[in-house]
């Protein structure tokens, strides 16, 4: 009895506040979720210190569930930490964990909160987690290098959209009969509901999202957030950031190959001196920042995980672009290049794997429709008779994925795809 209190506990604790009731992908929820739910900084402090001591304790319940004792132990400091602190009582949100219902449902059916499929990857991606709270929790890292349970590494495929996703079943062709080896996370704008079937593998996958405006901070703040979701799942291993208007150019096996494989990260990161580049610099960020470290680069990135933790774990640098990047500084172009080329240059390839044509020249880049698809323009984006580097090799397969795309393009793009792209 004592240990299944405590494993719903943990259940509540491990899950934050997210609501068990059953309605995935909520539009009221997603809403909810976006409110910043405490005011008072010493609850706040107290709740991270519970998500501590209960993480901790997770992490020991499940991996010595062997030794009766030191569970018994274990359940007993929790039990009477949560039975002085009056945390649940005093959140906007205490009626829901207060609410023995939640433990009960646990009970009957039968979850096992502490599995390590719990723990390792969340089902639900709703939570009601602050941006400061998730950050933390992501940038959580295991001590023991190996682990416990064979780990197949995913690709976290990372949406930031304003809302639909007009070339959606070309990537749900993409991904078909590819369990196992991805995760989807879609950032829309608030309030947005991807309306897709449940069986779309790209149901139930948004993220709780905050408005993002572009050019600004917020655009980068949201793809630290998809990030920093897409870490709580511990098999993701490399993380890529698309748009509405981005599509695959080569099927999945072939991606993820490349992805898994390489020993770099694609971030764009070059050093340009008109006043687009180094232009956007700012004095104000010395001594952290100097002239030299200036890059810029394309927003969207591939990063390999050890580097995602290390740029959602890092505060100072952002808080610098935060106060002194602003129009016509743009910090999603900017501040991922220029971190990566302070402390981790050796393990960027400095090149996007996103292809995109500024040919035309003006502040956007061309934007392909329906008309414009056909079987060599596609196959010249695969394989354009240019080598890129690749590990300590070279290779013809420079771009993976590519933009712009219209939504007049999805049924030639869909006509061609078995052709062309193989998938
Ligand atoms: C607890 O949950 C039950 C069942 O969902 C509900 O009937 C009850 O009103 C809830 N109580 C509180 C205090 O929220
Ligand atoms: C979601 O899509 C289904 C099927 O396309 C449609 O019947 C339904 O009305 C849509 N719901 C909303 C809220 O748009
Ligand atoms: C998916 O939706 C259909 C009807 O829209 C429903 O019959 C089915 O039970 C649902 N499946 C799951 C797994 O929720
Ligand atoms: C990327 O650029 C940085 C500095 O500009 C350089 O130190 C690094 O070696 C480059 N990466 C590769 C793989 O060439
Ligand atoms: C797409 O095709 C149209 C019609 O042929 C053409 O006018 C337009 O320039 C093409 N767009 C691009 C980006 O090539
Ligand atoms: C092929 O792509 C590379 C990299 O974008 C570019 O530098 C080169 O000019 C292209 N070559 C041709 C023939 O279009």
């Amino acid at each position: 009895m004592g240990e299944n209190f405590l494993t719903c506990l943990v259940c509540i604790c491990s899950f934050g506040v997210m609501k068990m009731a059953g309605n995935r992908g909520d539009k009221e929820e997603s809403d909810k979720i976006t409110v910043p739910s405490i005011k008072d900084s010493s609850v706040r402090i107290v709740r991270i210190v519970v998500f501590l001591v209960v993480f901790v304790a997770g992490v020991v319940i499940g991996l010595a569930s062997s030794s009766h004792v030191n569970r018994y132990f274990y359940s007993q400091k929790e039990l009477s930490f949560y039975g002085n602190n009056a945390i649940f009582a005093t959140s906007p949100l205490s009626s829901a964990q207060s609410n023995c219902s939640i433990m009960q449902s646990c009970e009957s059916e039968k979850i096992d909160c502490l599995s390590m499929d719990n723990i390792l990857h969340p089902g639900k991606l709703t939570h009601a987690l602050s941006d400061e709270e998730l950050f933390w929790r992501a940038s959580v890292v295991p001590k023991i290098e190996e682990y416990p349970y064979r780990r197949v590494p995913k690709v976290a495929f990372m949406f930031l959209t304003r809302g639909p996703l007009p070339l959606l079943t070309l990537w749900e062709r993409f991904f078909q009969r590819q369990e196992g080896l991805f995760s989807i996370y879609v950032h829309t704008q608030p309030g947005y509901h991807l309306n897709v079937s449940n069986d779309s593998v790209f149901y139930g996958r948004q993220i709780p999202s905050q408005s993002v405006s572009w050019g600004s901070i917020s655009l980068a703040d949201a793809e630290r957030r998809l990030l920093a979701n897409a870490l709580l799942d511990f098999s993701n291993e490399r993380f890529v950031l698309l748009s509405e208007s981005c599509i695959p150019v080569f099927n999945f096996r072939t991606v993820y190959k490349y992805l898994t494989a390489s020993v770099h990260s694609y971030v764009e990161s070059y050093d340009d001196p008109s006043r687009y580049g180094r232009g956007r610099y700012s004095r104000r960020m010395l001594p952290n920042i100097q002239l030299h470290h200036w890059r810029k680069g394309s927003q969207w990135f591939e990063l390999n995980r050890a580097l995602v933790i290390n740029l959602i774990s890092d505060s100072k640098y952002y808080s610098l672009f935060r106060k002194y990047c602003k129009p016509s500084c743009y910090p999603d172009e900017h501040y991922f290049a220029t971190y990566l080329n302070i402390f981790h240059s050796g393990l960027n390839s400095n090149r996007t794997v996103t292809w995109v044509d500024w040919s035309q020249g003006g502040p956007h880049p061309a934007t392909f429709g329906g008309e414009n698809i056909t079987a060599a323009f596609i196959q010249s984006i695969r394989n354009n008779g240019t080598k890129c580097s690749y590990n300590s090799d070279r290779t013809y397969i420079c771009y993976l994925f590519a933009r712009k795309f219209a939504p007049s393009a999805l049924v030639p793009l869909l006509n061609i795809a078995a052709a062309v792209m193989e998938f």
